[in-house]
């Protein structure tokens, strides 16, 4: 639980990067993610969406910009391994979650549930198992959705789950609410534009860690530092590893 608190051999913040290092190279790649990876980052953070045939794909958008219009649920995977993500840091293809965990064995993921449909959790429980990562506490799963951080819990009583909160979640979030978090997360995860050094210290009363998202400049990152946050979620980690380390 400590490994999950802070960084568990400098007791800092943990550095989450978002999507990999997207303020340089082109999200949810290998390139992104490799180069986080060389700038400090403790986790490698990614969307994942299932596709209408169940593969995990590694993907934010519900509607890619890329592709003809459907979303990713409506697509089978074979037709999505023909397209490119492209933006102005390159382009990419569209990774699965099996691809991920093959080429980091070791590291440590972040990966959120993103656009959930029925039968996801099942198939990322099945994709952790082969990796042999089911029980692996250093893998966090997190989403906004509370049913399907409530059904992971329900399959497996050790993975480390965080419930995401929108800005207006997060001004709303109460003791009672977090109560409630609770029972099923290990932790939060709170929007920059409303996030408090209450809320942080009323939730840490609580044993819920803390993270935020997504702080790319130095002066919000030292903010929250200070305020004690226990994860920082951002597309620069070599910022955030300066101001740690450095
Ligand atoms: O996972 C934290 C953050 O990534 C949530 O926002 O839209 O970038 O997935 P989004
Ligand atoms: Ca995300």
């Amino acid at each position: 639980l400590l490994l999950l608190f802070h960084n568990p051999f400098t007791n800092k913040p943990l550095i989450i990067a978002h999507r990999g290092a997207s303020y340089y190279a082109i999200e949810n790649s290998f390139e992104a993610y490799d180069l986080a990876l060389a700038q400090g980052a403790d986790y490698l953070e990614f969307d994942m969406q299932m596709t209408k045939d169940d593969v995990l794909v590694v993907e934010h958008d519900a509607l890619p910009s890329y592709g003809d219009g459907r979303a990713i649920k409506d697509y089978l995977y074979a037709e999505l391994q023909l397209l490119k993500r492209k933006n102005e840091f390159g382009i990419s293809s569209i990774l699965t979650l099996q691809e991920v965990l093959a080429k980091y064995p070791d590291k440590q993921l972040y990966i959120e549930t993103k656009n959930r449909r029925d039968g996801v959790e099942a198939t990322l429980l099945k994709e952790l198992q082969i990796a042999d990562r089911l029980n692996d506490e250093t893998i966090i799963i997190q989403s906004f959705s509370e049913k399907s951080l409530r059904l992971l819990r329900m399959q497996n009583s050790s993975l480390q789950l965080f419930q995401l909160f929108t800005e207006e979640a997060t001004s709303d979030l109460t003791v009672e609410k977090l109560q409630q978090v609770k029972q099923y997360a290990n932790g939060i995860i709170v929007h920059q534009g409303a996030v408090t050094e209450s809320l942080i210290q009323t939730a840490h009363d609580q044993h819920l860690k803390v993270h935020v998202y997504t702080i790319n400049k130095p002066r919000a990152m030292k903010k929250l530092i200070k305020y004690g946050i226990d994860g920082i979620i951002t597309d620069r980690p070599d910022i955030l590893y300066a101001i740690l380390y450095e």
